[in-house]
């Protein structure tokens, strides 16, 4: 299983991960990013076919601001720092 959340908090809003995962991340009026399905509370899990765009966006954020995990986040993007 596959979970992810975006630490808002640290997000600089540079737009790589709807680029490559716009089904999963989606942007506010200020271009800060959130999952989408649930939003952004990382208790949804992710659909296999897009879990390698949610891998990729992780390694392509400059700020470290998507978290990855095989547990839920209830919200919570620094649970498992
Ligand atoms: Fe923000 Fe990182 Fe996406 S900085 S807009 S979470 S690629």
């Amino acid at each position: 299983k596959t979970f992810t959340i975006v630490n808002r908090e640290t997000c600089i809003a540079c737009g790589a991960c709807f680029v490559t995962a716009p089904e999963v991340f989606d942007y506010d009026d200020d271009g800060i990013s959130f999952v989408y399905f649930d939003k952004n509370q990382g208790n949804a899990e992710i659909p296999g076919e897009l879990v390698e765009d949610v891998l990729e966006a992780n390694d392509g954020c400059p700020s470290g601001s998507i978290k990855v995990s095989n547990m839920p986040f209830n919200g919570d993007p620094t649970k498992f720092e």
